[in-house]
């Protein structure tokens, strides 16, 4: 009867190499679920653990999903961050489970200790949907490197290519001689900006110089969702 019962009791992680010190500290601040945490798995986990993918049958869109029990018991144990193996994947303390895995998109030393400070605080995950955090875009901080970098060069004091110049403000808003207004303040649609950096739009002159990476489109349509603010 001994296969049995082997085969009946849940296996659990090995957790005799875990060294706590290697684990980054927990982050000094009462955490917010929603504002705090919510992000880092839509941003790091969802691809593998959401609504299309379970790896390891685990899925951490979801409170009851998260909070359920693997083949190898809890991974988010209250209040004790120092075994809960979810931190201690986060942190590579359990052989063979790095998460994110190698190869993608790694958590931060910040990240880690948001979700370590979030399981000591009680691993608090509010019932019914979460409202979902927007983080505010600040033109200064956010916008303006990136459009300071790719194009002032043939859109700024010295040079305005089609009429158009970005380093001020009036004159962004109104737009070249060609296109006319191109950023409309909250309206993602009508914002052919958009198109133009995104390689969407066909017309433009110098495509290649036009283009900006993913991650900076998605920040310029936030931006512009926002109302474009430009102090
Ligand atoms: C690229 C895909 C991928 C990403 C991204 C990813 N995981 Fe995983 N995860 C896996 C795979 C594959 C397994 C199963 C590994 C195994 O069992 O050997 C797994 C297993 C797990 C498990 C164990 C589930 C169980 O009960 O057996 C946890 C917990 C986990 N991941 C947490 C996370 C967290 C938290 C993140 C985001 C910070 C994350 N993972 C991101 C692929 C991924
Ligand atoms: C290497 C030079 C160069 C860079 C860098 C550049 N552009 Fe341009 N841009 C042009 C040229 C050339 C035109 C076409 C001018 C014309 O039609 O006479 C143009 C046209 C435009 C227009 C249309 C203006 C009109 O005619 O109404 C917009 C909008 C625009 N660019 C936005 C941008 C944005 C946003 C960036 C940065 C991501 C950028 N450009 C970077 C050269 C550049």
């Amino acid at each position: 009867m001994a296969v049995c019962a082997v085969s009946l009791t849940r296996g659990a992680y090995d957790l005799s190499h875990v060294d706590v010190t290697k684990i980054p500290a927990a982050a000094k601040i009462k955490v917010d679920f929603a504002k705090d945490i919510y992000p880092i798995f839509k941003e790091k986990c969802f691809s593998c653990h959401g609504p299309e993918k379970q790896k390891g049958s685990y899925r951490i869109d979801t409170k009851d999903g998260a909070f359920k029990a693997g083949d190898n018991g809890f991974n988010i144990i209250p209040n004790h961050s120092e075994r809960a193996p979810i931190i201690l994947m986060l942190a590579g303390q359990i052989d063979e489970m790095l998460m994110p895995p190698p190869k993608a998109d790694p958590l931060t030393t910040e990240e880690i200790g948001l979700v370590r400070a979030w399981v000591d605080q009680g691993a608090v995950w509010p019932d019914g949907p979460i409202q979902e955090y927007i983080k505010k875009i600040d033109f200064v901080r956010d916008v303006q490197p990136v459009l300071q970098k790719a194009c002032f060069e043939c859109h700024g004091a010295e040079k305005q290519a089609g009429g158009f110049r970005l380093d001020q403000k009036a004159a962004a808003l109104k737009g070249g001689q060609t296109y006319g207004a191109v950023i409309k303040p909250g309206d993602v649609a009508k914002s052919s900006f958009l198109l133009i950096v995104a390689g969407k739009d066909e017309d433009i002159a110098q495509p290649e110089k036009h283009l900006l990476p993913g991650k900076q489109v998605e920040l310029l349509r936030r931006w512009i969702e926002q109302g474009a603010e430009w102090p």
